[in-house]
């Protein structure tokens, strides 16, 4: 996963709260947080989005699957209530989200898990799941698709954020996904629904983003390489290459068409 370097120095987090005069034991309140945890696109507009179409209640429960450092997770349960488990895989994410928590005081409402989906490292009986850019890390998709299956109640639903495939891509393209992005494979729009009917979710809802996502990564790759001087001051010069790497790689496989974009809501 580190070969992917979004994830390298995820306590950079820090460096930005000190940049903003906030000490390392300060609390915090989600709003300070969220220009900086959201590991995905459009921030808390999608997360949002998510929201509109799952109508959480408070109490309602919640599984995050691959929550990164818990942006999305504190957002849904300081704004609606529900509480939240935040499943993520890699440790010093896991623990970089849990000591952000604590410090907004959300703790009781949003439960950190260390752990991998397809290891069953969760319990049932969720109403809902949203998961932001974490499945295209995952290639099989059955065994994936069953587990969340199994996490959820009968009637509940499943909203996701992934990358498709688009079509076939030369050997750099592939090998640029594989090693900067952690993605061995894609499916295609037809063949993702289908994963979902034959894992137990008959009602499918996909819309493609792809022309979204594509501006959005141009923009941020171009705000990022304005902003460099100030980033280096905060973070120093190999953060700031890691993550120039990889908000390059990924704006150039949007903007060579060699991926999509999919919202998908699943029943
Ligand atoms: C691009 S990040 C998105 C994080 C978060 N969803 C957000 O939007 O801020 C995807 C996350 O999925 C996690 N992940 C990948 N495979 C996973 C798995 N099998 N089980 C749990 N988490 C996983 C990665 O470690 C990474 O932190």
């Amino acid at each position: 996963m580190k070969s992917m370097k979004l994830y390298t120095n995820v306590q950079r987090i820090h460096n930005e709260l000190a940049a903003l005069g906030i000490g390392p034991d300060a609390a915090l309140r989600v709003d300070q947080l969220t220009p900086f945890d959201q590991y995905h696109y459009f921030g808390t507009d999608a997360v949002d989005e998510a929201l509109e179409v799952l109508q959480l209640q408070p109490g309602s429960r919640v599984l995050d699957v691959g929550s990164g450092i818990g942006g999305p997770a504190r957002y849904i349960a300081a704004k609606t209530g529900a509480h939240v488990t935040a499943l993520e895989l890699q440790p010093d994410l896991h623990e970089v989200a849990r000591g952000l928590t604590a410090r907004c005081g959300l703790s009781s409402r949003v439960e950190h898990v260390c752990g991998n989906i397809l290891d069953g490292a969760v319990a049932e009986n969720f109403d809902a799941i949203i998961s932001f850019l974490c499945f295209l890390h995952i290639p099989d998709r059955a065994k994936l698709f069953s587990a969340c299956r199994a996490a959820l109640k009968p009637e509940g639903v499943m909203y996701i954020e992934d990358f498709g495939k688009s079509r076939a891509l030369s050997a750099d393209e592939a090998k640029a996904l594989a090693v900067k992005v952690q993605c061995a494979g894609l499916p295609g729009r037809a063949e993702y629904e289908t994963h979902l009917a034959e894992a137990g979710f008959p009602q499918v809802v996909t819309s493609d983003v792809t022309g979204a996502w594509k501006d959005f990564t141009a923009s941020r790759l171009a705000m990022f390489r304005t902003a460099r001087p100030r980033s280096i001051e905060v973070h120093g010069q190999e953060i700031v290459d890691d993550l120039d790497d990889f908000y390059g790689a990924v704006a150039q496989l949007f903007q060579d068409g060699a991926i999509t974009g999919l919202k998908i809501i699943a029943r």
